[in-house]
């Protein structure tokens, strides 16, 4: 029952791009209950000098957490992807691949720590804080902020084992590294870069700022119904960054079996996505860069990017330059390459094709589990 709930949650909450590369079966394999929390910001300040009275950060959390006197803990963060959710990890592809007893991150031995960021899920997020338009132009930097004092002031958790994040989860992985050096036992971004969104990763992500704030019915955010035109471009641009070459090839081989996905599952569930979030979320990247405080990373780091991701392709080989500016023995860079196993930028769920190099560094490094 649980595990049914989950995918429908996955495959309605999600976006579907996301859904789509995703087990759309139901889940063979089942993985603990996670615990929810809540906890309330007073008075945040967001980088652009707005605040909010009340900021909300909704989370999960898995295990029990241990403390030890020399300070280490078996805490473990996990950050979700762009327009994501803490509930995207509860697939078999995760979830059932990593979590139960013997697997990499047991919840009987690790403290999971999911949190829905700023925008997201169900932390506060300009759909459901009734502020749409007028909510805080919020950057990674106060998500990364906000996820800190959920740590440190609300869960009591003052050092973490393990920092693992996907997309943009991997980009405040990069930054959290830098930030807060002495924070963590180990670095694990996934499917992201540490430089500034730039080149085709930028281009994108401009069109969608463009298409929806250049869309009459999007009304400067107050639209009363979904600005259908500019959020189907959004949703398709987005769809194209997530899709591989040979991904695509083997799942729709035909004109018709692509066009049939199109129809039958992208185009009825784009109302289900809401404009303003869509935008918030894509601009939030506008002012990150990890690549000048790449030094300043004491912890361990595996990056881990797969060949045939088209947010961050391989051709400029810029996790390996990335990677050789750390301070030397610090970071490893991995681009593992296109297979019948990768899908793509959303091959960050599939944990069985990267969990060998996380296990690696886990073992290479020692902390309080
Ligand atoms: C919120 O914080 C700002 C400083 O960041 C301060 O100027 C303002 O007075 C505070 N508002 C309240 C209601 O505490
Ligand atoms: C913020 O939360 C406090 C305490 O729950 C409440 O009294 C206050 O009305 C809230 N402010 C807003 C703007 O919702
Ligand atoms: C800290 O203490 C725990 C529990 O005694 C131990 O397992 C761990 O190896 C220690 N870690 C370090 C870094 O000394
Ligand atoms: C969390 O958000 C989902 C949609 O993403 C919604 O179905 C669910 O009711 C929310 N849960 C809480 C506790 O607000
Ligand atoms: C994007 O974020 C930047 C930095 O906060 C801000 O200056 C800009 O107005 C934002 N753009 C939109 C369309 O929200
Ligand atoms: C990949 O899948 C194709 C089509 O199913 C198959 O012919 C090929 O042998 C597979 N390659 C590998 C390396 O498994």
């Amino acid at each position: 029952m649980r595990a049914n709930t989950a995918v429908l949650c996955a495959i309605c909450a999600l976006p579907s791009f996301v859904a789509a590369q995703v087990s759309q079966q139901p889940p063979t394999l089942t993985w603990p209950e996670p615990t929810p929390g809540m906890f309330t910001l007073s008075n945040f300040t967001f980088s652009t000098g707005d605040h909010l009275s009340n900021l909300t950060l909704h989370y999960q959390t898995l295990g029990t957490l241990q403390t030890h006197a020399n300070g280490s803990t078996n805490a473990v963060l996990l950050l979700h992807g762009s327009t994501g959710e803490a509930a995207q990890f509860y697939v078999d592809e995760f979830a059932g691949t990593l979590f139960n007893r013997g697997q990499t991150l047991d919840v009987s031995k690790y403290y999971l720590i999911i949190p829905d960021m700023i925008g997201h899920g169900n932390s506060s997020k300009p759909s459901n804080t009734g502020l749409r338009g007028k909510f805080p132009k919020y950057q990674y930097s106060d998500m990364v902020a906000a996820n800190h004092a959920l740590l440190t002031q609300h869960l009591g958790v003052q050092h973490l084992r393990l920092v693992l994040g996907v997309s943009m989860g991997g980009m405040h992985t990069w930054m959290m590294g830098q930030q807060y050096p002495k924070l963590m036992d180990a670095l694990f971004p996934i499917a992201c870069l540490p430089t500034q969104i730039a080149g085709q990763n930028r281009l994108w992500r401009k069109f969608i700022i463009e298409l929806i704030t250049s869309d009459p019915a999007w009304k400067d955010g107050e639209y009363t119904s979904p600005p259908l035109v500019s959020l189907s471009g959004t949703l398709s641009l987005l769809q194209v960054m997530f899709s591989s070459a040979v991904d695509y090839y083997a799942k729709y081989p035909t004109r018709a079996a692509m066009d049939a996905f199109v129809d039958d599952y992208l185009l009825p569930h784009i109302p289900d996505f809401d404009a303003n979030d869509q935008l918030f979320a894509w601009n939030a990247s506008y002012t990150y860069n990890a690549e000048p405080g790449l030094r300043l990373i004491e912890a361990p780091l595996t990056a881990v990017n797969t060949a045939d991701d088209l947010m961050n392709p391989p051709e400029p080989q810029i996790l390996q330059w990335s990677v050789a500016k750390m301070k030397r023995g610090v970071g490893k860079a991995v681009v593992i390459p296109v297979s019948n196993e990768t899908f793509g930028h959303g091959t960050y769920i599939k944990a069985s094709v990267w969990k060998n190099e996380l296990e690696m560094l886990l073992a290479a490094t020692s902390g309080g589990e």
